[in-house]
C-alpha cells in the first residue's frame, strides 16, 4: 500500500481518485440507451479508467455503411493512432477515416437523447494527415458540423481530444443514422470519427414540456418553446465555483463539467476572482422545485457571490463573456442553491440578472423561487445573438448586479452554482458554426507532459488543478488510513470518519475496495 502511494504522480493517481468518486456517488439516473462506439475498432475494448465497454464498429452491429461498398478506393479505412500519442485510452487509440461519405446507423428508440462524437486529430499514417481532415457530419436531418476542421478546433482549444455534445429527439420506431462526409473545399480532404456514445436523456430535461408555458425569451414579450424539432448543441457546462466533474461524477448521463479553471477564464475582471464560495459539505441538499438528476449535488454546494463582504460596492456588476457563434438562439441554465446559512428567507439576498446587457430578472431571489435554503433550483433563458462587426464569435454577457435598493434586500449581493449554455439548430436545422482562428505562433516553452483525463484531454491549467485535487485526495486518504489505524486501536466500531472540509467521508470498506481495482 505504501509502496503504490508514495511517488506523487497525478497520472497515476487519477484512476485512485476518479475510482473513489465514483463509489462514493451513485448514479441518480440510469439510461434506458447507453451506446458506445469505438470506432475503428473490433470487439470489446474497456476504458482503462472507468472499465466502461465500447463496441468496436468493425464486423458488428454498429459497422458503418457507405455509398460505394464495391468500390475499395472510396470506402472507408481504419487505423490506430500513432504510438507516440499521448493519448492512450478507448475510444481515442483507434479511429475510422475515408475520403468519401460513410454512415452509422443506429437503432434506438423514442426520445430525447445525448449523442456525442469524439476526436482525436492526429496523423493517421499511412494516408491521413491530421491538417486534411474536414468535413460535415449530418444526423436526423440536422447539420451537426459543417467543413469541421478537426486539428485547428484542437489547437484553438489546446486540447489534444475533442468531445462534441449534441441533443436530438428521436421519433416512434426510428434509429438514428449519422452520416461523415468529407469536405469538397480541398481535394484530398478525409471525415473521421474515434467515438459515438449516445446516452438517453430524462424526457424534456431540456425540452420544454407540453405542459409548460415556456422559455423566458430575453429582450421578448412572448415566451420561447424549445420543442423536439430542435436539436441543441451544449456549448458550456461549468461548475461555478468548484471543481471539475468527470462524466462518472455526474448524475447518470456522463455530462462533463468544468470547473472555476475554466469558468476564470470568462470573467471580464481578475478582481472577481476571489469571490468563490467555499463548499459547505456538511450541508444535505432538499431537491424540492427540480428533479435530484439535474445537476450533481456538488454544483449547487459551490458557487460564485461578490465575495465575502456582502456590501461590495452597489452598481458593480459580476460579468461572464462567453464567446459563441453569432446568429444562433442559445439556451442558458443558470443553477442556483443558497447554501450560506444567513440567506434563510425571501428578500435576503436579491439580485439582478442580465443577460446579453438586457434585464432578464429584475428581482432573482433564489429563496423566493426555490422555497428554502438548501434547495436547488435552476432558471431558462432563451437569447437570441445577433452578428458581431466581422468576426467570427461573439460574447454573450452574463451580468449579476446586488439588488442597489435596501428596502428590497438584506444583503447586496449575488449568487450563481452553475452553469449550462447550449446552441439551438436554426431553421435550416443547422447547428455548424465557422472553425476557430489558429491560435498565434508560442515562444518555445518546455514541453509539459500533457494529462490525460478520462474522455477528454483538459486544458494546461486544469491539468494542473486535477493533480493538485488527486494529490489533496491522496493526502486525505493517507491522512485517513493513519488517522483509521491510530483509531482502530481504540474504537472500532465507527465505520466512518469525515477528516476535513476537503475530503469526503469514505468508510472502510470503501477504501478497502478502491486499490483492488489498479493494481
Ligand atoms: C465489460 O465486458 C466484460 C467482458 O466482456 C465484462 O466482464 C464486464 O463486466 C463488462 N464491464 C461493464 C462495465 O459492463
Ligand atoms: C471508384 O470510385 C471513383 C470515384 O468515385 C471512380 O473514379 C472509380 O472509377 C471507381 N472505381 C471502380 C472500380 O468502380
Ligand atoms: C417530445 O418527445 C418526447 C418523446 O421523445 C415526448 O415524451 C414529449 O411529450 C414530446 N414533447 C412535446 C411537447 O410533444
Ligand atoms: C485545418 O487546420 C490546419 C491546422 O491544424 C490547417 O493547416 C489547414 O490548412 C486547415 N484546413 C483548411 C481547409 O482550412
Ligand atoms: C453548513 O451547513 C450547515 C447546515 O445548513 C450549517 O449549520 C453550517 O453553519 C454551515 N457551515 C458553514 C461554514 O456555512
Ligand atoms: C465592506 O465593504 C464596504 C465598502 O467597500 C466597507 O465600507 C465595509 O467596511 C466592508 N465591511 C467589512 C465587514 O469588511
Ligand atoms: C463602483 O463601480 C463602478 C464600476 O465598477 C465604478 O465606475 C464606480 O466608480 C464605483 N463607485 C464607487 C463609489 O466605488
Amino acid at each position: 500500500m505504501k509502496k503504490l502511494l508514495l511517488p506523487p504522480l497525478p497520472l497515476y493517481l487519477l484512476p485512485l481518485f476518479l475510482q473513489i468518486a465514483t463509489l462514493l456517488s451513485a448514479p441518480i439516473y440510469t439510461p434506458v440507451e447507453d451506446i458506445t462506439i469505438n470506432c475503428g475498432s473490433s470487439g470489446i475494448s474497456p476504458n482503462i479508467y472507468d472499465n466502461w465497454n465500447w463496441t468496436g464498429d468493425i464486423n458488428s452491429k454498429f459497422s458503418p455503411f457507405e455509398l460505394h461498398q464495391d468500390n475499395t478506393s472510396t470506402s472507408s479505412q481504419v487505423r490506430d493512432a500513432p504510438p507516440s500519442s499521448s493519448v492512450s485510452q478507448v475510444p481515442y487509440t483507434t479511429a475510422r477515416l475515408s475520403l468519401s461519405e460513410f454512415s452509422y446507423k443506429v437503432p434506438l428508440s423514442t426520445g430525447q437523447k445525448f449523442i456525442r462524437l469524439y476526436f482525436h486529430p492526429v496523423s493517421y499514417d499511412p494516408g491521413f494527415h491530421r491538417s486534411k481532415a474536414l468535413f460535415s457530419v449530418q444526423a436526423g436531418g440536422f447539420t451537426l458540423l459543417h467543413d469541421f476542421n478537426a486539428s485547428v478546433t484542437a489547437d484553438a482549444s489546446e486540447t489534444e481530444t475533442l468531445i462534441r455534445e449534441f441533443c436530438l429527439n428521436i421519433d416512434e420506431g426510428r434509429s438514428l443514422t449519422i452520416t461523415f462526409t468529407p469536405s469538397r473545399a480541398i481535394p484530398d480532404a478525409y471525415a473521421f470519427v474515434n467515438g459515438i456514445e449516445i446516452v438517453s436523456m430524462p424526457t424534456n430535461l431540456y425540452y420544454t414540456a407540453s405542459e409548460s408555458h415556456g422559455v423566458d425569451y430575453v429582450g421578448n414579450k412572448v415566451n420561447y418553446r424549445i420543442e423536439n424539432i430542435t436539436a441543441m448543441e451544449m456549448v458550456y457546462r461549468i461548475n461555478v465555483g468548484g471543481s471539475a466533474l468527470s462524466f462518472n461524477q455526474d448524475t447518470g448521463m456522463y455530462r462533463n463539467w468544468d470547473s472555476v479553471v475554466d469558468e476564470q477564464k470568462y470573467l471580464d475582471d481578475l478582481s472577481s476572482r476571489w469571490t468563490v464560495l467555499p463548499q459547505n459539505v456538511s450541508l444535505q441538499l432538499n431537491f424540492v422545485k427540480i428533479p435530484e438528476y439535474s445537476a450533481p449535488q456538488v454544483v449547487y454546494q459551490t458557487g460564485r457571490s461578490m465575495g465575502s463582504n456582502h456590501t461590495r460596492n452597489k452598481s458593480y456588476k459580476l460579468t461572464w463573456e462567453f464567446p459563441v457563434d453569432p446568429k444562433f438562439l442559445y439556451l442558458l441554465r443558470l443553477h442556483f442553491c443558497e447554501f450560506e446559512p444567513e440567506i434563510m428567507d425571501t428578500g435576503d439576498r436579491s439580485f439582478l440578472i442580465y443577460v446579453e446587457n438586457q434585464l432578464a430578472e429584475p428581482r432573482a431571489d433564489i429563496i423566493m423561487w426555490s422555497g428554502g435554503n438548501g434547495r436547488p433550483i435552476y432558471r431558462d433563458y432563451v437569447v437570441f445573438m445577433p452578428a458581431g462587426p466581422d468576426q467570427k464569435k461573439v460574447k454573450l454577457f452574463l451580468a449579476l448586479q446586488a439588488n442597489p435598493r435596501d428596502w428590497m434586500t438584506k444583503y447586496n449581493d449575488v449568487l450563481l452554482n452553475g452553469l449550462e449554455l447550449f446552441k439551438l439548430s436554426d431553421t435550416t436545422r443547422n447547428l455548424a458554426g465557422p472553425n476557430p482562428e489558429p491560435p498565434p505562433p508560442k515562444p518555445m516553452q518546455p514541453k509539459t507532459p500533457p494529462k490525460q483525463s478520462k474522455k477528454k484531454s483538459t486544458p494546461m491549467l486544469a491539468t494542473v488543478a486535477g493533480a493538485v485535487s488527486a494529490i489533496l485526495v491522496l493526502l486525505c486518504v493517507l491522512g485517513f488510513l493513519v488517522f483509521r489505524r491510530r483509531r482502530i486501536s481504540k474504537d472500532t466500531d465507527d465505520d466512518s470518519f469525515l477528516l476535513s472540509g476537503l475530503c469526503r467521508e469514505f468508510s472502510l470498506s470503501e477504501i478497502k475496495a478502491a486499490p483492488k481495482n489498479f493494481n
